[in-house]
């Protein structure tokens, strides 16, 4: 594994943990943190021992504060419009085949709400706070903030966040379905493991096709959700897993599932 200024990985059994670390700066979002983020999960999504992902920020106060707006002085549209290219930190982290839970220990603004929207689950700490507060800076969201929240906490509340600006705490963000579960501070990083490594115990091909599944959903109409469903279903009689998961249960042990 590489390293890198802004993020670093941890890597523990089956579960890597992907800080990002500028925690002078509550973890902003700068380029060069885009840039590292995509490369560092690049490194992970080749790395077979790894089956679940854990993004964080570092230090206790912030998850992500959001986009570092120290660079938005002399950007232009042209320049803000590559930024948000194809391959995105947002866009890697909702196309990662393996799932990726946000751990949210702190702030969780502007960019940092659209990164732990990009991911799968959000397990968040009782100080983590959620904002979309682009509005304040007379701006809006540009990474998913009006298309994926409204479909995660629907529209009149997704509204009021990119409207407002105004801060969540996690009480009501669970409320509201944008985060899982919500645990004391001193336990957020054992409760997220402890969900990780349950997840990394199941089948990896099945999980990866279950996230494209759950995914579609939003992306697409019943009937056609419904085929993709089937499809991916179908595909899933075609692995060894699937051999093993049968044999397992019949044989009233545990499986050993092993990707193929
Ligand atoms: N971009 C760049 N720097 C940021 C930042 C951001 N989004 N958020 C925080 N920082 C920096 C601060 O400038 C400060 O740096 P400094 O010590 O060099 O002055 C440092 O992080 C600590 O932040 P500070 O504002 O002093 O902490 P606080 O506890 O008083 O306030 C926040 C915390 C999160 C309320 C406040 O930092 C804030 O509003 N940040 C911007 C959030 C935002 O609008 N995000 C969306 C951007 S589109």
């Amino acid at each position: 594994m590489s390293t890198y200024e802004t993020v670093t990985v941890e890597k523990r059994g089956k579960i890597a943990i992907l800080t990002i670390n500028r925690p002078d700066k509550l973890n902003a979002l700068n380029k060069q943190v885009h840039g590292e983020g995509v490369a560092a999960m690049e490194e992970l999504r080749k790395d077979d021992s790894i089956r679940v992902l854990i993004i964080t920020g570092a230090g206790e106060k912030s998850f992500v504060a959001g986009a570092d707006i120290s660079e938005f002085e002399g950007q232009t549209p042209v320049t803000q419009r590559d930024l948000f290219h194809e391959k995105t930190f947002f866009n890697t982290i909702d196309a990662f085949p393996k799932p990726v839970i946000a751990m949210v220990n702190g702030f969780c603004l502007g960019g940092g709400n659209e990164l732990a929207l990009a991911c799968d689950l959000r397990i968040a700490s009782e100080n983590a706070r959620f904002a979309q507060p682009e509005i304040n800076l007379g701006i809006m969201c540009g990474g998913g903030g009006t298309q994926r929240l409204p479909r995660l906490i629907g529209e009149g509340r997704a509204m009021e966040m990119a409207l407002t600006g105004d801060m969540i705490d996690a009480e009501t963000a669970h409320k509201f379905g944008l985060v899982n579960h919500v645990y004391p501070a001193a336990e957020l990083e054992a409760k997220t493991i402890e969900m990780a490594e349950k997840i990394a115990e199941k089948a990896p091909i099945a999980l990866r096709l279950s996230k494209e599944a759950v995914k579609f959903a939003s992306r697409s109409n019943l009937d056609e959700g419904l085929r993709r469903e089937v499809d991916l279903f179908a595909i899933c009689f075609s692995t060894e897993d699937k051999q093993e998961g049968v044999a397992a249960f019949l044989e009233k042990r545990k499986p050993i599932f092993k990707g193929r």
